[in-house]
């Protein structure tokens, strides 16, 4: 078989919203704490959206403009849109379509969605990466975007829940490499649908025969629920199987590690895998603490502030990772 070019991330960009909510600002609301949210999860605040202003697709497309920029180009040259998203603009069309108009881009290329929640952005990133080796398309934008806000119980009924959901997106633009072994190495996504209650949105289904009556009946089924500590339970064990699976494909050792980029899920969780997998502190990214979790959003926008921040160098060995609701699971190893 001849060998397939590989692809590499040529610009990478985040947008977050202004609104910042800080654990203080939920205590009423939800009768939890400050001290319990960060004891549990790391989070010290976290951004909600500003309706009429931010959308999924024009946040999505604020993260993507910035990615373009740092890639020297023009929106009118993607030629594929990978959008992974939970929280969609609409029930359909998927929002790929519209950040296509929002970014103006009016060349016909197509816009796929990707529905794959915590492991979205890694999903999306594994299906652009296909086209850009097979030699498809040259030039790929995938975004991650997710608005939590709107849709948490923000009530004491949803603590558990709505203390760790944030809004936000990221972007990166995916190009061939022009140098060999620069690039997406590998990329190992794997999901597991026996477990696709444990951290779901149950409404609105297709499978009512009056949806709006379902809905209004039982208004409760519209807010996400989680068996929080069974989705921890086989997050700890999924995170360092899919990113050693990842290193042993490329012949790497866990110390070749430069930066790992895990899903914000929990700090707990990464601290967990930090420690599995033996890396120091300077080699696993959290941004947790100022965004929470933010789903397909949240590795992009981790990625975006490492790089941002010149913790990512040319050269460097980065994996991303990360598990979520499905439960889905996925990584992806990078040469920089
Ligand atoms: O991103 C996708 C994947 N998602 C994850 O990876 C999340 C995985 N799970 C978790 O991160 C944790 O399970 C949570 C942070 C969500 C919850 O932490 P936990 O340590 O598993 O708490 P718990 O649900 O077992 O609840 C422990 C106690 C309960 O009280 P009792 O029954 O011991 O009296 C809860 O009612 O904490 C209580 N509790 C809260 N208290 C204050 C639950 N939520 C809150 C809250 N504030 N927000």
């Amino acid at each position: 078989m001849a060998t397939l070019r590989q692809s590499y991330i040529a610009g990478v960009g985040h947008y977050v919203p202004s609104r910042v909510v800080k654990n203080a600002e939920l205590e009423p609301l939800l009768n939890t704490s400050d001290a319990w949210i960060q004891e549990r999860t790391g989070i010290q605040e976290r951004r909600w959206f500003e309706e009429g202003k931010d959308t999924t697709a024009n946040m999505g497309a604020n993260a993507a403009r910035k990615a373009l920029e740092m890639a020297g180009v023009a929106a009118n040259d993607v030629q594929l849109i990978v959008f992974a998203t939970l929280s969609p603009d609409y029930f359909f069309p998927g929002s790929g379509v519209l950040l296509q108009r929002e970014l103006g881009i009016n060349n016909n290329a197509p816009a796929l969605d990707v529905r794959n929640q915590c492991s979205g952005f890694i999903y999306a990133l594994s299906v652009a990466d296909q086209f850009v080796r097979t030699g498809m398309y040259d030039t790929v934008l995938v975004v991650g975007s997710e608005i939590h806000s709107s849709g948490l119980d923000k009530s004491p009924n949803g603590r558990g829940v709505s203390v760790i959901f944030g809004d936000g997106a990221g972007a990166v633009v995916l190009r061939p490499s022009t140098e060999e072994g620069q690039g997406i190495l590998s990329t190992h996504l794997h999901s597991q649908g026996e477990h696709a209650e444990e951290l779901i949105v149950k409404e609105p289904s297709s499978n009512r025969e009056e949806r709006l009556q379902y809905i209004l009946d039982n208004p409760q089924d519209l807010f996400p629920i989680m068996n929080g500590q069974n989705v921890f339970k086989h997050a700890v064990v999924r995170f360092p199987q899919v990113i050693k699976e990842a290193l042993d494909q490329n012949g790497f050792q866990p110390t070749d590690i430069d930066m790992l980029i895990p899903h914000q899920a929990n700090l707990r969780i990464t601290q967990y895998v930090q420690q599995k997998m033996g890396l120091s502190d300077d080699k696993v990214f959290s941004n947790i603490q100022r965004y929470g979790n933010t789903t397909a959003a949240s590795v992009p926008i981790a990625l975006s502030e490492a790089v941002q921040e010149g913790k990512i160098k040319r050269g460097d060995l980065v994996c991303l990772a990360a598990f979520g609701s499905g439960f889905t699971w996925a990584s992806a190893l990078i040469k920089w």
